[in-house]
């Protein structure tokens, strides 16, 4: 019997339920050819479901989406909402609840695709960032005391326990062990300042890391890691960093990869149910045009039949890509790719 897969498929806002479709095109079209089945089942979480109902996710959603094997999302962002609610609400109470704790951020620039790089070329651009996910900043664990009066103090905690720093440096040491590249792990933090976070995180590191001796360790600090991910990325094979500097890193490695219409992204919770994202927003503007670029979702698909297992259909995928980027689309940009998003979702699909 041939292997079937419950996908829960939120497209949520803006271009998010466009380039979703284009996903789940070629998704299709490699389950056919390498023998698998996908249930999709779609889910209307979002800005128009709040603005409609004034929930922003229903109380049961992390339970539901517990029982599928993967979730494959578009966008979350609505211009008629507040920034913030949805991104917390949704996306990031997602990531917490479904203790999504890696967010795996692949920086690879693929051929034909132009990089604001001077100089650096696909061999030059092709690294993992692996974001902690599930502490630092984004816990919000801090609080605001005699807001509006001139004495009003406000506290962001940067939060780490050995536990979440030690399960995120254990996948990042497994990972990259697994992509069998440089077989080198840096770690990016910001000891010179940071000493109690990164006092532990660069503990943890080499402890976690002594238990890895064909793995070469490395530390960045985040300033310089900016840096040398302009000037030098070919030094990079496997980036580990914080949650709230693997979010700044990672937009910046996403524009030398060729933008946010490419970057693909996937919180993944090794023991349970994990998430594939493109990192680009919902773009509004460009809602139900068909202009707008789908290969980040495209690429997220791909990193999803892969955490699956089924490494030749997300190879597939990449190839497909690859020879799309190669020979056909003339730019990244909504608009200016010479084919509208769903042409390029046809032409990967067909190349599966
Ligand atoms: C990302 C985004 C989110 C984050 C926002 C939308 C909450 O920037 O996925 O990188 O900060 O993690
Ligand atoms: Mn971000």
């Amino acid at each position: 019997m041939s292997k079937s897969y419950n996908i829960a498929v939120i497209g949520g806002d803006g271009t998010g339920p466009e380039v979703a479709a284009e996903g789940k095109k070629v998704l299709n079209a490699a389950a056919v050819k390498f023998g698998f089945k996908l249930n999709f089942q779609d889910f209307d979480f979002g800005g128009e479901r709040y603005l409609r109902t004034g929930e922003i996710l229903p109380e049961s959603a992390a339970e539901q989406l517990k029982k599928f094997d993967s979730i494959f999302l578009g966008a979350i962002g609505h211009p008629d909402v507040k920034p913030g609610i949805l991104e917390k609400g949704i996306l990031l109470k997602l990531r917490f609840d479904l203790d999504q704790y890696v967010n795996l951020r692949p920086i690879k620039l693929y051929p034909g695709v132009s990089t604001p790089l001077k100089d650096k070329g696909p061999e030059h651009i092709d690294y993992v960032v692996i974001r902690e996910n599930s502490g630092d900043v984004y816990t919000g664990l801090g609080g605001i005391m005699m807001k509006g009066t001139p004495d009003e103090t406000a506290i962001q905690n940067m939060v780490y326990s050995r536990m979440q720093v030690e399960r995120c440096l254990r996948y990042a040491f497994d990972y990259t062990r697994k992509r069998n590249k440089k077989k080198t792990l840096a770690l990016c933090g910001k000891t010179n300042v940071l000493t109690y976070v990164f006092d532990l995180w660069e503990r943890a590191f080499h402890e976690v890391g002594a238990e890895y001796p064909d793995i070469k360790r490395e530390y960045y600090h985040v300033d310089a890691t900016c840096m040398w991910m302009v000037k030098n990325p070919e030094w990079f094979d496997v980036i580990v960093t914080t949650n709230m500097f693997g979010d700044i890193i990672t937009d910046l490695g996403a524009i030398t990869q060729g933008g946010m219409g490419i970057a693909a992204g996937g919180n993944i919770n090794p023991a349970g149910v994990s998430m594939f994202e493109p990192i680009g927003g919902s773009a509004p503007k460009y809602t139900g045009m068909n202009v707008i670029n789908p290969l980040a979702a495209i690429a997220c698909g791909g990193m999803m039949l892969e955490h699956l297992g089924e490494d030749a259909a997300a190879k597939a995928i990449e190839e497909s890509i690859i020879d799309v980027t190669a020979n056909k689309l003339k730019d990244m940009g909504a608009g200016r790719m010479g084919y509208s998003t769903t042409e390029v979702g046809d032409l990967i699909a067909k190349g599966v």
